[in-house]
């Protein structure tokens, strides 16, 4: 395995290590290295609890003492005797909504014509207060730790919804927001008298935040963070790096103990380039430590070459006694938005070609390993996409990673447009979180909200600003507006957001043209993987790029506009990838997710992902569809259409011409001729010449399965995943266009099949599962490599099919 800079931090517990430039690959990479943190996703136990049966919620809320007194009789399962051996055992990451089955709301067992069931928001997963038995979530670990003076904090990511963290019988903290990272405080609580420590968590995933699939529990890491009493705190560095080589790092310390302390902080970047600062900090006392460093000539941060920086921050003499250090990574890149002529990055325009997603992937729902945030990225940025909008909530820190690693750009956002103290703190824990991430240009501080039109909205949006401001000057904010253009929260935005409206645009910077835009949710067009006809029944929308909701447009209807337009900073398309919930066109069951996405929810591309790769990306592009499998229709029109960046395409129906045609920019192709088996093929021409051929040949029986793996070379560290993709082919390879046939994925040993999918909105097939329905001649395995793997094959097998093979090596 190659071996990562940021690898050699890793190492770095009591020296200096090698911080330098990050490699800017898709592989996955560790997050910075943190020597203080260890992941604390293994050796859980999971039981579900009961919201309204204290008797089968393990006695929590029993007789009315909650909280009346804390400590190891507090609650039962805090003691540390509980036995919970029926209890399951699991690691984190874990959503154990996208473990449930789907079930319609019995509420609506008999619907009217225009009942629509509010279970379908979250993809008819049995959550909320009409589903008391799945809606609660324990989980408990017992584990050692040494009683070495140290600080002790757990750091939770996400935890899907009302945690209450509670440590040897004492709650340590309570967290709502399911989105919003939080930390508790074990220091006063360890046990010290050499017996383990009882950890307890209760998740109430009752309440939902979106309108659409959130999952529910623990779903992101967790981490043990063990400090010296003095020491620099959770997001307690804060670079800011300027394009000239400057860089100003402020450092937060803080001494944790009665002891007044003289130290020394030491930051580095680079092996020469280095700042050193005495510091004096009383008892419990917090200070803040400005330092300069510059660069000569640093290798900026730019979408193509994304350069990362790292900064090692040590407190304490490096040669000697280290006190407490962390590593932070950051880049040089300059950001600015034009009213008149768009986005900036190091003084280069670059429209924003972007998409909007939510957090869940197939098979595994919103725990989504470290590896497939890398995965969908590199589906988008193979898409042209160069920016993404995490709607609507902070997202995961390792999508922001690897945003920085592989030259995306972000546009943050924060789940709540409130100035309540819970919204100030969500706002304030995203900001400090994210903001040395180069990725992020710009802060959105809500979506559609019902106040954007008033003078509350304005007053609450001012507050917002004066908080970013004054943790981040050197970002601006936007919100995702949906109306009240002009009025209310315009005034105090930075940047507007127009979600769909597109022709409200020109006006809108005609009256106000001092104020930048941006598509916060531009194209939406809503179509089904590999269908090409509208069936009401089955819940299937064409691949075509011709229906959109009435709020939205197909992506040929705004991309041109955006494009021509050189004021309007460019757009997010809703949505990159389908998502479970929210159920559109067909918002009622059996459909349990959307189809807004240019690909499914398995990231396999529809044909619309071919349009916007052929205009969002330089190299010539020619795709061909649908599929050339129409039996029954013989001498019936299909239509058939070309979406390619080239002068010219011609069509060729069975070795006969059906007409050459101009391509004109920003739109796609199209002829209708009548179906005969055989083949279409399409020439692309440039300058003339033919550059690209692409066809559709009619397909035989199925008779293999051919399976290919995203990566063959993973770290065999129990956690890194595979993307498996199988497809059904007939004898001579062509894909089979509509193959439905089940396929069964076993693995050698050493490694498991954590999820399947196959990005049908209509699939109730269960995702923690080793087998999976093709849909139109595809579905996904997500493999996971065990510790210390070394090798593993896969096989893909389906009856009657020859099977597909695919080794991974650790
Ligand atoms: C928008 C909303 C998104 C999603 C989308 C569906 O109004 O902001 O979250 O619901 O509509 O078209």
């Amino acid at each position: 395995m190659k071996l990562h800079r940021r690898h050699l931090l890793a190492t770095a517990a009591a020296t200096f290590a090698a911080p330098a430039l990050a490699d800017t690959s898709s592989q996955p990479a560790p997050a910075p290295s943190d020597p203080r943190r260890a992941l604390f996703d293994d050796g859980w136990k999971f039981a579900f609890g009961h919201l309204d049966d204290v008797s089968k919620d393990f006695g929590w809320g029993a007789d009315l003492r909650t909280y009346a007194k804390q400590g190891p009789d507090a609650t039962p399962a805090a003691k540390p005797d509980f036995d919970d051996s029926a209890w399951r055992s699991l690691s984190l990451p874990h959503d154990w909504a996208v473990e449930l089955p789907f079930v319609p709301n019995p509420k609506f067992a008999n619907p009217k014509p225009d009942d629509w069931d509010p279970a379908a928001n979250h993809g008819f997963k049995p959550l909320g207060r009409d589903f008391p038995e799945t809606s609660v979530g324990w989980y408990r670990k017992v584990f050692d730790l040494p009683v070495d003076g140290k600080r002790t904090s757990l750091e939770f990511d996400g935890v899907f919804r009302q945690a209450t963290v509670i440590f040897n019988g004492y709650v340590v903290k309570t967290n709502d927001g399911g989105y919003t990272p939080f930390s508790a405080d074990l220091t006063d609580f360890v046990n010290t008298d050499g017996k383990a420590n009882t950890l307890l968590v209760r998740v109430d995933a009752s309440l939902g935040e979106g309108w659409f699939y959130e999952g529910a529990g623990i779903y992101r890491h967790v981490w043990l963070t063990r400090t010296d009493p003095v020491h620099i705190p959770q997001y307690g560095v804060c670079i800011r790096a300027k394009t000239d080589g400057t860089v100003e790092v402020t450092t937060t310390v803080r001494n944790d103990s009665d002891v007044a302390c003289a130290t020394e902080l030491h930051t580095r970047i680079e092996f020469e380039v280095d700042s050193r600062s005495s510091v004096r900090i009383d008892p419990w006392e917090t200070v803040d430590i400005v330092q300069t460093i510059k660069l000569a000539q640093p290798a900026l941060w730019s979408l193509g070459q994304p350069a990362i920086y790292v900064a090692t921050s040590v407190l304490g003499d490096p040669d000697q006694t280290i006190k407490d250090q962390t590593a932070t990574t950051f880049g040089f890149r300059d950001i600015r938005f034009d009213p008149d002529n768009g986005f900036f990055l190091n003084g280069q325009p670059v429209k924003i070609k972007g998409t909007c997603n939510h957090q869940d992937h197939a098979g595994v729902g919103s725990a989504v390993p470290d590896a497939i945030w890398t995965y969908r990225l590199q589906c988008l940025k193979d898409m042209g996409c160069n920016a993404i909008r995490t709607s609507h909530n902070p997202p995961a820190p390792e999508l922001l990673d690897a945003c920085d690693r592989m030259g995306v750009l972000v546009l943050d956002e924060t789940r709540m447009m409130t100035s309540s103290d819970q919204g100030l703190d969500q706002l304030r824990t995203m900001i400090l979180r994210d903001r040395n991430h180069p990725s992020v240009i710009l802060w959105s501080i809500g979506n559609e909200e019902p106040q954007q039109g008033t003078e509350r909205g304005a007053v609450i949006v001012g507050t917002m600003k004066c908080l970013c401001n004054e943790l981040d000057p050197t970002r601006q904010i936007t919100a995702a507006m949906d109306g009240g253009y002009g009025d209310g929260i315009t005034s105090v935005l930075d940047v507007i957001g127009f979600n769909y409206r597109d022709n409200k645009i020109d006006d809108f910077h005609a009256k106000f043209p001092k104020i930048p835009i941006i598509g916060t949710e531009t194209g939406s067009t809503v179509c089904t993987r590999g269908e090409y006809e509208q069936s009401d029944a089955r819940h299937v929308v064409p691949a075509y790029d011709t229906v959109a909701p009435w709020w939205a447009n197909t992506a040929e209807v705004w991309w041109p506009h955006f494009d021509a337009k050189p004021y309007i900073a460019g757009g997010f398309i809703w949505t990159g990838f389908d998502y479970r919930g929210e159920p559109t066109p067909y918002s009622n069951w059996p459909s349990i997710s959307s189809q807004f996405g240019a690909m499914d929810t398995c990231g396999f591309p529809k044909d619309n992902y071919y349009y916007y790769r052929a205009w969002w990306r330089p190299e010539p592009l020619l795709h061909l569809f649908p599929h050339w499998n129409w039996e029954g229709k013989e001498g019936q029109t299909i239509s058939v259409w070309a979406h390619c960046n080239c002068d010219e395409v011609e069509l060729f129906v069975n070795g006969k011409s059906a007409g050459r045609k101009a391509m004109q920019k920003d739109y796609h192709l199209e002829w209708q001729v009548p179906y005969a088996p055989g083949r279409i093929e399409a020439y692309a021409y440039k300058a003339g010449q033919v550059v690209l051929k692409d066809k559709r040949e009619t397909a035989g029986p199925a008779a293999k399965v051919i399976l290919t793996a995203d990566r063959t070379m993973l770290s065999a560290d129990g956690r890194d995943c595979a993307v498996l993709r199988a497809e059904v082919v007939d004898a001579r390879g062509r894909t089979v266009p509509m193959a439905s046939n089940l396929i069964r994925f076993d693995v050698s040993g050493g490694a498991a099949v954590i999820g399947v999918g196959n990005g049908n909105p209509n699939s109730h097939e269960a995702d923690k599962a080793s087998q999976r329905m093709a849909f139109n001649g595809l579905c996904q395995a997500i493999v996971q490599m065990g510790s210390g793997t070394s090798a593993v094959t896969i096989t893909a097998s389906s009856d009657g099919l020859a099977a597909g093979k695919v080794v991974l090596k650790g």
